[in-house]
């Protein structure tokens, strides 16, 4: 099959609305990526895990895979009006303007490592990124 129509067939596939859902079936799960958890603050233990996105589906959309899949990975956001969906804790632990403590996002690409910038509700992650989740000071 013709690589250019493949990627149209998968794209309607991705688009079509009430489609069964076909997001939830592995076989369209095509872009795996990692996600690493870590803590500036405590230096706790890192953490990784592997999830995966349909074909240009959002960060948010494999965090939710993952957390479905795998019990050690828990995450909330909170719904904001200009920025979209902003993550607010991982495992339990949740950022706050008390400690001034949030979650910083990074995704490490080849031999770089850089911040994101849009939101997990925004961002598309590509095959083999490293996502970084790493709870930070301000
Ligand atoms: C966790 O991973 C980050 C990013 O790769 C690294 O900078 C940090 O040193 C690691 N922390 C620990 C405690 O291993
Ligand atoms: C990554 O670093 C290696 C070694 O320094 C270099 O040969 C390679 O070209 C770099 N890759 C990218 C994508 O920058």
């Amino acid at each position: 099959m013709n690589r250019a129509f493949f990627s149209v067939a998968l794209l309607l596939l991705v688009l079509l609305p009430g489609a069964p859902a076909r997001e939830d079936s592995p076989e369209y799960c095509v872009t795996p990526f990692s996600i690493l958890v870590s803590n500036s603050v405590t230096n706790a233990p890192n953490k990784t895990y592997s999830t995966c996105v349909v074909y240009r589906g959002i960060l948010l959309e494999g965090m939710r895979r993952l957390q479905k899949t795998n019990k050690g990975f828990r995450f909330t956001y909170t719904e904001d009006p200009t920025y979209g969906p902003y993550l607010q804790s991982v495992n339990g632990l949740k950022g706050n303007t008390k400690d001034r403590t949030y979650w910083e996002l990074l995704v490490k690409q080849a031999n770089e490592t850089i911040r994101l910038n849009v939101g997990i509700g925004a961002f598309i992650p590509s095959e083999n990124d490293q996502i970084i989740l790493n709870f930070k000071e301000y």
